[in-house]
């Protein structure tokens, strides 16, 4: 009886030694993750995604939504560090104001991972995003090639932008890319900006409210495009605001023509708009594998590792490591950047091949795989 017990003893040491990491509770680490809100379709995927793929790699999470409200993120933050998680993976609502609990986070030595959107004048470990400016330009070289406006000659088209919330640095980067991409073509006279709103301040849209676009754009309409003025783009940095600015055009625009009407993400509704032709396209971010990105870098941080660009090796899919783009005020966040691509009616079959999408039973719009 005694040789058994000491025998069970002995075998659940060797286990333990060989489990390092998970096997034992008192091993267990644990993991905060803040989401800004789940009234967007793509923080409900980022939780799911996170939540499951930390889990099934054995560690307890704690996950937050804080309904786009920068006092409550706070909180559930504070909370979180009062609990004594060992790392925190943030996708901020306003990216300037976490400083302070983010103090409190570092003296208690906890990791903080800046996830999709940076955090300002913040001690962060590494941001894990995709490539931000690149989304803008996908837009801008999807209008580039479908109005050939390389070679538009005398031909001149009309275009308006919408963009994100100002509170949020990605914002600024989608909009640079996009607006950058198309500078030449708006100072060459080729694209026209009947409204003049040319700058990121006069097209923002608060939490990229789908409500706040709609009744942008209506105004927007009334003002410049009454007198029967075409529309040929809309150039709207996610899809939470081109369903609002799609939504617009199919109320208030008197042209007969539809607009090209940009967007990010992959939302349902967008899609199934995509296939409908209110919406023209999609810029495409796979939030599974920026989950993916995120644990493999995680795990390498709690094992004590300081990881660079050869931990890119290890991504479930293709990331670059930069250390110069993301300067959050305290120096550069070396950051891990996935890569989005352009979705149009044309290859939706892509979205099926990452497992996040499903055709419907008739085939005609996509669902989503998310339980
Ligand atoms: C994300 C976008 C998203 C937007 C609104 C941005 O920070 O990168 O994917 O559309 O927030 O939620």
């Amino acid at each position: 009886m005694k040789k058994s017990v000491s025998l069970i003893l002995s075998l659940a040491m060797v286990l333990g030694l060989a489990c390092t990491g998970t096997a034992f509770a008192q091993d267990v680490k644990t993991v905060g993750i803040s989401m800004p809100t789940k009234s967007l379709e793509r923080w409900n995927r980022d939780g799911s995604y996170l939540k499951d793929q930390f889990e099934a790699a054995g560690y307890k999470v704690e996950l937050t939504y804080s309904d786009n409200k920068y006092v409550q993120q706070n909180n559930d933050i504070a909370n979180m560090i009062a609990d004594g998680v060992d790392v925190l993976i943030i996708s901020a609502i306003d990216s300037d104001t976490l400083s302070p609990v983010l103090a409190d986070a570092e003296e208690a030595g906890i990791t903080v991972i800046a996830y999709d959107r940076l955090i300002n004048n913040a001690n962060v470990a590494y941001y894990v995003s995709f490539d931000n400016y690149t989304v803008g330009v996908l837009q801008a070289q999807y209008v580039i090639d479908a109005l050939d406006l390389e070679n538009a000659g005398d031909k001149t088209y009309n275009i308006e932008f919408t963009a994100g919330d100002p509170a949020d640095t990605n914002a600024t980067y989608f909009f640079n890319g996009a607006y950058d991409t198309l500078a030449p073509f708006i100072e060459a006279g080729t694209l026209k900006i009947p409204s003049g709103k040319t700058s990121f301040q006069q097209v923002a849209t608060d939490q990229w409210s789908t409500d706040q676009a709609l009744e942008n754009f209506q105004n927007t309409l009334a003002s410049y495009y009454g007198d029967g003025t075409v529309l040929d783009v809309a150039l709207c940095s996610n899809d939470s605001t081109a369903a609002g600015v799609a939504q617009a055009i199919l109320t208030d625009y008197a042209g007969e023509n539809q607009p090209i009407v940009t967007g990010q993400d992959g939302d349902i509704g967008n899609l199934q708009n995509i296939v409908d032709g209110t919406q023209t396209m999609t810029v495409y971010k796979n939030v599974s594998d920026e989950a993916g990105v995120t644990l493999v870098l995680v795990s390498a941080i709690l094992n004590g590792e300081t990881p660079g660009a050869e931990l890119c090796e290890q991504f479930p899919a293709e990331a670059a490591f930069d250390t110069e783009t993301y300067d959050n005020g305290l120096g550069v966040v070396p950051s891990y950047l996935l890569v989005p691509y352009s979705i149009d009616a044309s290859n939706l079959d892509l979205l099926i091949e990452t497992g996040n999408y499903a055709w419907d039973e008739d085939g005609k719009y996509l669902v989503s795989t998310l339980k």
